[in-house]
């Protein structure tokens, strides 16, 4: 006889709608939704990622997002995938990324970043759907003397990518003010890297990489000759630049949390994911090297312009909302990131 339980239908899964979900950051928390029991759907232009990345995950999760290949202002297409299938909830990841670009495009960053989040939210409201988790960054900061830096610091984004983050944080503010439904939570990322530890899923920067992490991986491979330390002359323990690195798993596990507490709290939320503790380059470049076994080639050069001495964040907050931490430390970002550049990395094309 089977038990009541047995003879059950299996309930369906909760739906959610990843943007960017092939992206860097997008890719790692879609492996843990599946693992958590989502369903996910991913829709992402492909602008700065390629479609393999749906197979990886699938290989890593063992389940397979959907993905539609597309851009989040379309409106149309938004509003066929939200009638489509209900969803529960938007993590929103899709945008450019890039401080430099932004100085050089800025009309770009603001039409991709805020009008994509004009678009997104209008046709979310449409659907009746209103739980958002939205990729922000800790370039909203000012560069503050007091650290670390708690969310209540001045907000200050020295440049067009990190006021497009700002413009939409206001936006997403005012929308949660005047519609009680909305649940909007807005995670300021410090500084994300590393891998998914099976070396299947990691960070594919186009072209040179801007940020420390990747560009240390292509001096490890051979693919770079050199890594410039961009200044020893700040005002820290060893002069070169600090940051708050944080492992893109333990930042994924973040955006779980987020949308946990989203379930009973509505309104707008500024959180902060970090690990609370600053490490210098050559902290990175000595853990790195730790981890791989040997020196990699290195010269200081100067300044690189608008760089700031020192950051990091305070986890207060995301301790006491979420309930949540990072656990990984330099040596696990080092260690998966140089699995990822070094058994599973393609070139993006
Ligand atoms: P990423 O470039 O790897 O991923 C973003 C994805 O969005 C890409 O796959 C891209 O193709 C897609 N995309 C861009 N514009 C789109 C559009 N209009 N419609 C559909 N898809 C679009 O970047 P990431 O590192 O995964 O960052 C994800 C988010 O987190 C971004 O919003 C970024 O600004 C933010 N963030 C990243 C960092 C970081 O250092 N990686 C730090 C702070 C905040
Ligand atoms: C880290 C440290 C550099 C490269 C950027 C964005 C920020 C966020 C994360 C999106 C600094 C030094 C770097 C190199 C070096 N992204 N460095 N040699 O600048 O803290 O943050 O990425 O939101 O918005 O500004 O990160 O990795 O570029 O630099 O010495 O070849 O490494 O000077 O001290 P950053 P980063």
């Amino acid at each position: 006889m089977p038990t009541p339980e047995m003879s059950l239908p299996e309930a369906p899964r909760p739906r959610v709608l990843v943007t960017g979900g092939t992206g860097f950051i997008g890719s790692h928390t879609t492996v843990l939704l599946l693992a958590a029991g989502y369903d996910v759907l991913i829709v992402d232009n492909l602008s700065n990622s390629t479609a393999d990345v749906v197979g990886a995950i699938e290989t890593v999760a063992g389940r397979r997002p959907d993905f539609v290949c597309g851009d989040v202002r379309d409106g149309a297409l938004l509003a066929r995938l939200f009638a489509r299938s209900a969803i529960a909830a938007v993590f929103h990841f899709a945008g450019l990324k890039s401080v430099a670009e932004s100085l050089v495009s800025p009309l770009d960053y603001y039409a991709n970043n805020v009008g994509g989040v004009i678009v997104l939210c209008r046709e979310m409201a449409e659907a009746g759907l209103h739980t958002l988790v939205f990729s922000s960054s800790a370039t909203v900061y000012g560069d503050s003397d007091t650290l670390p830096l708690t969310e209540s610091s001045p907000l200050d984004p020295a440049q067009p990518y990190g006021r497009s983050k700002l413009m939409i944080e206001t936006l997403l503010g005012d929308l949660a003010a005047t519609d009680s439904r909305w649940r909007i939570a807005s995670l300021r990322y410090f500084n994300p890297a590393g891998a998914h530890e099976s070396g299947a899923l990691g960070e594919r920067p186009r072209g040179i990489p801007n940020n420390l992490m990747p560009y240390l991986c292509q001096v490890a491979s051979g693919e770079r000759p050199e890594l410039i330390v961009h200044g020893n002359d700040y005002p820290t323990p060893d002069g070169t630049g600090i940051r708050d690195y944080i492992h893109v798993m333990d930042l994924a596990q973040g955006h779980l949390a987020a949308l946990d507490y989203l379930n009973t709290h509505s309104g707008f939320v500024a959180i902060n994911l970090g690990t609370g503790r600053g490490s210098s380059v050559l902290d990175l470049v000595h853990a790195f090297e730790r981890v791989i076994g040997r020196t990699l080639p290195r010269r200081i050069g100067p300044r690189r312009s608008g760089d700031i001495a020192a950051c990091w964040a305070a986890v207060d907050r995301a301790r006491e909302l979420l309930g949540w931490q990072s656990e990984r430390g330099l040596d696990a970002i080092c260690r998966d990131a140089w699995r990822w550049t070094s058994t599973g990395r393609r070139p993006q094309p």
